[in-house]
């Protein structure tokens, strides 16, 4: 079976900030989880470089459209990789390989009659590089989402005639109604289809900065059919010796409310007019504010990720965004939240119960997990948790999978306090500490219980915090990384004691 993810393509307009990491860390851990099921995986992030957003970014810079793709695209790529991203390809859209086949694609849709040509009047966002309808506009003719005064702009140029696909869009959305999760993006969406659709510029005049429409030389084709392409496109030259379309197409998309209408509307259109296969489905998430706002560039009020993985490291950083803003919502971020789940939860609760664990059974039996039955006070808790862990990420629910591993972590440590290893492990009243513990059998079933159900969650919890949790499941010697139900492994492997997973933040000066 094979699973195809794909993040936004990001604009090479500003420095990445951690509101681009978040949806790049959202595809990486439903990556990870399809390959924990042993699934064949296409992971694909990249770079927008075309069109007025990059463009008018560059003029104000003084430099090429170009070179401000050639200096940004590698600080994208650099966060992926900083975020423990595991992509499988860096796509960027002035790549030769994509443009070519955005031109294939594009001629395809003109032979198949669904371009005219026409001329456009309307109010326009160069931001969004978007044409917007009156629903769409926000008091005083500004941009909802930028804040800035659209333009009136006219232009003659080619159309895709969008609202020939009305019907096949609602028929769409009825047949297959996990097409857009989650639901209230649905809804969005179709009442956005149903208001009745209006055809969409498909070029631009050439003096903006694109892939050129190949029957027509003046005209550049419009840059979100360009960008929306690139899941397509990646796929016929990621590798040089596979064309991998036959093998991933299609995908499942992650992507923030802001382009909803680009990927639900305009974008399965798109690939009807293709005769190419419709996306898997697309989850659309919410928007990480800072101090009630987006995080954006244009507001100023971005939190740098590198700073961020600095203090905290990586993988806390994507347990900390998927726990604090259930994955959907909108929700706040700040430093101090970060730290307060920082030393409570990765520090106290989940890096205690490891460092506990190993101990105990390093001390009391000497580094080896003992072989026992599972307890059965511990079991009914993780009773059918790794199906029901599957189904949630099936539907891209990453909050609610997290917080059902963490009611796992957080039971276990209520466990360790409940059988009172330490207490098991005493002499009891006239004996020699050397001597056997006062009841073998049982502290043999509470560590092995503990070191069972500890491996569990850090299964679970891998495609999260893949760094960590591999540390931890290398010290419970465990060289598999499928999920496995609880009990599934029997005692005898060989533990070892590791550094704090999650070590104390230094205090900072002046706090
Ligand atoms: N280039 C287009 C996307 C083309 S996809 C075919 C674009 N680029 S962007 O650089 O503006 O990135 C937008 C995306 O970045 C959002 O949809 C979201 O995935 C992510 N985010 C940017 N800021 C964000 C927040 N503050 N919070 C959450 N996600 C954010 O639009």
């Amino acid at each position: 079976m094979s699973y195809y993810v794909t993040t936004p393509i990001y604009y090479v307009n500003g420095e990445p900030h951690l509101g681009h990491a978040y949806s790049t860390i959202a595809a990486d851990i439903l990556a990870r989880h399809h390959r924990q099921r042993g699934e064949d995986v296409f992971f694909l992030t990249g770079t927008d470089e075309h069109g007025e957003p990059v463009a008018q970014q560059a003029e104000r810079e003084g430099v090429t459209p170009r070179e401000l793709g050639d200096r940004l695209a590698p600080r994208f790529k650099r966060m992926a990789a900083k975020v423990e991203a595991s992509n499988d390809f860096f796509i960027r859209t002035t790549d030769e390989g994509h443009v070519k086949r955005v031109q294939e694609v594009v001629q395809r849709v003109h032979d198949n009659g669904h371009v005219y040509e026409g001329t456009y009047e309307g109010l326009y966002c160069p931001r969004c590089a978007d044409f917007k309808t009156e629903s769409e506009v926000a008091e005083g003719n500004t941009c909802p989402i930028h804040g800035i005064e659209l333009t009136k702009e006219k232009q003659d140029n080619w159309f895709f005639k969008l609202s020939a696909f009305q019907e096949d869009l609602e028929r769409l959305y009825e047949e297959r109604p996990d097409f857009v999760t989650p639901d209230f993006r649905r809804n969005e969406a179709l009442s956005f289809i149903k208001q009745g659709l209006r055809d969409v510029s498909l070029s631009r005049p050439t003096l903006k900065w694109g892939v050129p429409v190949p029957w027509d030389t003046e005209q550049v084709i419009y840059v979100w059919f360009d960008a929306l392409l690139n899941y397509y496109t990646a796929l016929g030259y990621a590798r040089e010796d596979e064309d991998l379309t036959g093998r991933y197409w299609p995908a499942f998309h992650i992507l923030a409310k802001d382009i909803l209408k680009f990927h639900a509307v305009y974008w399965p259109a798109f690939l009807m007019a293709a005769e190419l296969e419709l996306p898997r489905g697309m989850f659309i998430h919410g928007f990480l504010l800072m101090e009630g706002q987006k995080m954006s560039k244009s507001l100023g009020n971005v939190l740098d990720p590198d700073e961020v993985i600095e203090k905290f490291g990586a993988d806390a950083l994507r347990y900390y965004c998927f726990r604090e803003v259930s994955f959907g919502q909108d929700g706040q971020i700040s430093p101090a939240g970060f730290e307060a789940r920082y030393d409570s939860e990765l520090a106290n609760e989940f890096g205690n119960l490891a460092n506990r664990t190993l101990s105990m059974v390093s001390r009391y039996r000497a580094s080896v997990v003992p072989e026992a039955e599972p307890d059965p006070a511990l079991a009914p808790d993780f009773e059918g948790v790794p199906d029901r862990f599957n189904e949630l990420l099936d539907g891209a629910e990453l909050s609610q999978a997290l917080e059902d591993a963490w009611k796992l972590v957080r039971r276990l440590n209520r466990y360790v306090e409940e059988s009172r290893p330490w207490d098991l492990a005493k002499a009891g009243p006239g004996r020699e500490a050397e001597e056997p513990a006062l009841d073998v059998a049982r502290l043999d079933q509470v560590l092995y219980s503990l070191a069972e159900g500890l491996r569990v969650a850090a299964l679970l919890l891998h495609s999260y915090m893949p760094d960590t949790t591999g540390r931890l499941l290398g010290a419970l010697g465990e060289p598999d990384r499928g999920l496995a139900a609880f009990g599934s492994r029997g005692g005898g492997q060989a533990v070892e004691k590791i550094p704090p997973l999650f070590p104390k933040l230094e205090a900072e000066s002046g706090d």
